[in-house]
């Protein structure tokens, strides 16, 4: 009876709850078809435009929150539209919708361009986002009043100049660029030269570099806004990621077991994040939701963990960890020990640090004349001076380096049965799924690459047709050694038949 009435009880709620994804009549949602819409866009300075479809999931949960945005906005001369695709197929085509819901922004009463809506999906985003959208993307200020107004309560990092001091022109492209993420003032009375105030951070910090060259270009500027302005110790999501990233820096790690544990390092964290400002990121990570990432940086999912990401040489580096055994008989989580992360840190910036490479374990014994290479051997190979080092970058799944599996090994026989060959030229493959190869640039597999003998010696890719003639007219090419491999490939050929024949003759002998 009870459980009955539960569900019932329940039943209702949910069906209180079930939104239509139609905003209702009498809403400040305009609803626009293809009759109408051109006329509307060309007559309303900043529209934001949600085509979608009544049946479609996520469109139901954004309709409260957009109806209610749209009344807020009306007020700022915002307006929030909507377009039924399933009525009117044909706007939604010439506008490219691709899926529902689909959220474009039109400005100026252009309605041939839209930018992409990239805000959250809640009233609050949906309300920031457009006013941020209806502002200049910069904010001009006299008065010191409104210009501490906007730092005390903007949620974003605040870039400001000094509008009298020479920087200008670079300034308003970088805001145009940057402006949905940092909000960018001039105040004529900034004691700064050009400073980022962060949010939550009394001090605000300095440019201290050359004048000329922020002066000159967008670019450097735009770099320098990015990584300034990414907070001493962040939060690492779906949301923040990129921004990470795109700074260019590496990338420092701290995976937390929960709240409280974040709360007790924070201010550690951030007290290395100011020292090591503008040469490595620090930020958390919650476990809970992101702790597989622990695998893409080489590391067991033990928490916490810290762990460094030099993205651009896609070297990894971090503090012990447990051997599996004694981690699961841990009856509470282990303590970050504070001074193995500093240590990481300083050794990490000078460049001490072992990094952390996944390989499988160093064969034993080689079973075939391809050499097995692994990650722990790969760069001492690779680096031998006095030889032709031919290295294939497979994955086991992959079909083209099936194929390619007999040819190379041939290539490898061939070049074994000579004892000259032999000594100056390595065939060798590496599993690239099980193997880390920092610094090697893998756009497919398989990747075969020759490492040519001689100091200084570049790498060069092979881009030919896959056959053991034009590997030996590959190596011949671009190897420093110079045999002459297709007298080799020649005798191995003659020897190969003469052993047919023989096996031919002894057939015919059994007859
Ligand atoms: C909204 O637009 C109308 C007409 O264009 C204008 O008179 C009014 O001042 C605007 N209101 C705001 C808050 O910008
Ligand atoms: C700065 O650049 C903006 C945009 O190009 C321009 O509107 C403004 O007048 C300039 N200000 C100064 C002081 O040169
Ligand atoms: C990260 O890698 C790049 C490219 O190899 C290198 O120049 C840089 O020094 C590295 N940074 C650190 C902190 O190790
Ligand atoms: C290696 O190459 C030599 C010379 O071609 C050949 O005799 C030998 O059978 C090959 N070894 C293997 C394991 O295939």
């Amino acid at each position: 009876m009870f459980s009955k009435n539960l569900v019932t009880l329940l039943t209702l709620a949910l069906g209180a709850f079930a939104q239509d994804a139609t905003a209702p009549k009498g809403s400040d949602v305009v609803k626009l078809d293809t009759s109408s819409f051109n006329k509307y866009i060309e007559s309303h300075p900043l529209v934001l435009a949600e085509f979608f479809a009544p049946w479609c999931g996520h469109c139901k949960n954004l309709a409260p929150h957009y109806v209610e945005a749209a009344s807020i906005l009306k007020e700022q001369n915002i307006s929030l539209a909507q377009i039924d695709c399933t009525e009117d197929q044909e706007l939604c085509m010439n506008q490219g919708i691709r899926g529902y819901p689909s959220l474009k922004i039109f400005k100026d009463g252009d309605a041939g361009n839209s930018l992409e809506y990239e805000g959250g999906r809640s009233t609050e985003s949906i309300v920031n986002y457009m006013i941020k959208q209806s502002l200049p993307p910069v904010q001009v200020f006299d008065d010191e009043k409104e210009f501490n107004k906007v730092l005390k309560e903007s949620v974003q990092p605040v870039v400001f100049f000094n509008g009298n001091k020479g920087l200008n022109e670079t300034f308003y492209q970088v805001a145009n660029r940057l402006f949905n993420e940092v909000t960018f003032v001039s105040y004529s009375g900034a004691k700064e030269y050009l400073a980022v105030h962060l949010p939550n951070e009394d001090e605000p910090i300095s440019y201290e570099g050359d004048r000329k060259v922020v002066e000159k270009s967008a670019d450097d500027l735009e770099g320098w806004v990015k990584i300034e302005s990414l907070p001493y110790f962040g939060e690492v999501n779906g949301q923040t990621f990129a921004a990470y990233v795109e700074s260019g820096l590496p990338l420092a790690y701290f995976f937390y077991n929960d709240e409280d544990e974040r709360k007790e390092h924070a201010p550690f964290f951030t007290q290395l994040g100011k020292e090591h400002r503008g040469k490595l990121n620090f930020a958390g990570l919650d476990s809970r939701k992101f702790g597989r990432h622990a695998g893409n940086l080489n590391m067991k999912e033990q928490f916490p963990l810290f762990a460094i990401h030099n993205m651009s040489s896609n070297l990894k580096y971090g503090t012990a960890q447990l051997p599996e055994e004694k981690y699961e008989k841990l009856d509470k989580p282990s303590k970050l020990n504070q001074k193995e992360v500093s240590k990481l840190v300083n050794d990490v910036l000078s460049g001490k640090a072992e990094p952390i490479v996944k390989s499988e374990e160093i064969p034993e014994k080689q079973e075939s004349n391809v050499t097995k290479i692994v990650g722990k051997t790969h760069d001492q190979l690779v680096q031998d001076n006095k030889k032709d080092v031919l290295v294939k970058y497979y994955a086991p799944w992959c079909g083209h380096c099936k194929r390619l599996a007999p040819i190379y090994e041939e290539l490898a026989n061939v070049l074994s049965s000579d004892g000259k060959t032999a000594k100056s030229v390595v065939i060798g493959d590496i599993d690239a799924t099980e193997n880390d190869v920092p610094g090697v640039d893998l756009e497919g597999y398989p990747t075969v690459i020759l490492y040519p003998a001689g100091k200084n010696s570049k790498p060069v890719v092979f881009q030919q047709e896959r056959s053991v003639e034009s590997f030996l007219a590959f190596l011949k090419k671009n190897g420093g050694t110079k045999l002459d491999f297709q007298k080799v490939y020649e005798k191995y050929q003659a020897n190969k038949k003469a052993e047919e024949d023989e096996s031919d003759e002894t057939e015919h002998d059994e007859l």
